[in-house]
């Protein structure tokens, strides 16, 4: 029997993700919105395309949650998105609501999924889903690093006229202003970047790396990326699917790697068909232990907000 992978939010992001999904053909897709007619519409169109792609695969849309039921994987996409002038932080409040519901609906349903957030702010949100899920850590995940990395990996390969396939790296930390592209574990081909470009040039790939969401948000102006994110998140399902036991990095609750604890934040893990099935610990240099640290404090601010929100709420009702 073929899997099933629940899809929520089928808006650009939710949208690519299920097309991704179906051309590779080895799930039903369930496309999930509260917009009448817009999951149905899309799901309807992809489908459609399977006797092109050549997939057999299901891919239904829906309102509701009774089809969902029993998925083997959720992936939450669902919330408002950025405009230009806005952070991913600025989401916050907005989004916990969304996703919370969501989340609510799935654990229902799906009491033994694996769950990948998509949502912005992406550690927050990530954070949020597990503490209303309850599940272990390893079946719940944020979708950020292999973004964040993709594009630290595209300006490099631009940079220096060679294959995106031959650059190696890493982007750590929250998915925000904060995160940590580790330059110290950056080669291209095995030879260390910072041989191959000056240290000005590499900073000016850092921070374009940082900015790579907004840039992208100034460019589109009435919405966010898609294209890169949904090829990321399709990315980890793979791994989850095929057992790949693929190191990449995610956005996972630490206790107390890195020095981390009580907080999701993006570093890296071997994913399989389990889920996280361990988080690898890299020797960080000083600098970027230390940024890691200050983007882990970032995220604990939202972290913090929410909880304060969540308190307020109890004690008003
Ligand atoms: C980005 C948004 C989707 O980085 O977070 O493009």
């Amino acid at each position: 029997m073929r899997r099933k992978i629940t899809v929520v939010g089928a808006g650009n992001v939710g949208a690519s993700v299920a097309q991704r999904l179906f051309d590779r053909g080895y799930a039903d897709i369930v496309l999930v919105d509260i917009v009448e007619g817009l999951p149905q519409g899309k799901a309807l169109d992809i489908l459609e395309s399977g006797p092109v792609v050549g997939s057999d695969a299901r891919c239904i849309g829906t309102n509701g949650y009774e089809e969902t039921a029993n998925s083997d994987i959720v992936i939450i996409t669902s919330g408002v998105a950025r405009r230009p002038g806005m952070s991913r932080d600025d989401l916050l409040f907005t989004n916990m609501d969304i996703v919370g519901s969501v989340t609510r609906e799935v654990v229902k349903r799906c009491p033994n999924c694996i769950l990948l957030v998509v949502t912005n702010p992406l550690d927050a949100m990530t954070q949020h889903a597990l503490e209303v899920l309850g599940f272990p850590r390893e079946r719940v995940m944020g979708q950020s690093g292999i973004l964040d990395t993709a594009r630290f990996r595209t300006f490099l390969a631009l940079e220096l006229g060679v294959s995106v396939q031959d650059v190696h790296a890493y982007v750590l930390g929250g998915h925000g202003d904060t995160m940590v592209p580790l330059v110290g574990y950056t080669n291209v081909g095995g030879i260390p970047v910072e041989r191959l470009l000056p240290k000005e040039r590499l900073d000016k790939i850092v921070q374009r790396t940082r900015d790579g969401g907004g840039e992208i948000v100034a460019l589109l102006k009435t919405g966010s990326a898609y294209y890169a994110p949904s090829a990321a998140v399709v990315q980890m399902v793979d791994a989850i699917v095929y057992d790949r036991k693929q190191v990449l990095p995610c956005c996972v609750y630490l206790n107390g790697e890195y020095g981390i604890k009580g907080l999701c934040v993006g570093v890296p893990v071997k994913l399989g068909a389990k889920g996280v099935e361990e988080i690898v610990q890299l020797d960080l240099r000083p600098e970027e232990a230390q940024a890691l640290q200050r983007s882990a404090a970032a995220v604990r601010e939202l972290v913090e907000k929410m909880h304060q929100r969540q308190a307020q709420a109890k004690a008003a009702s």
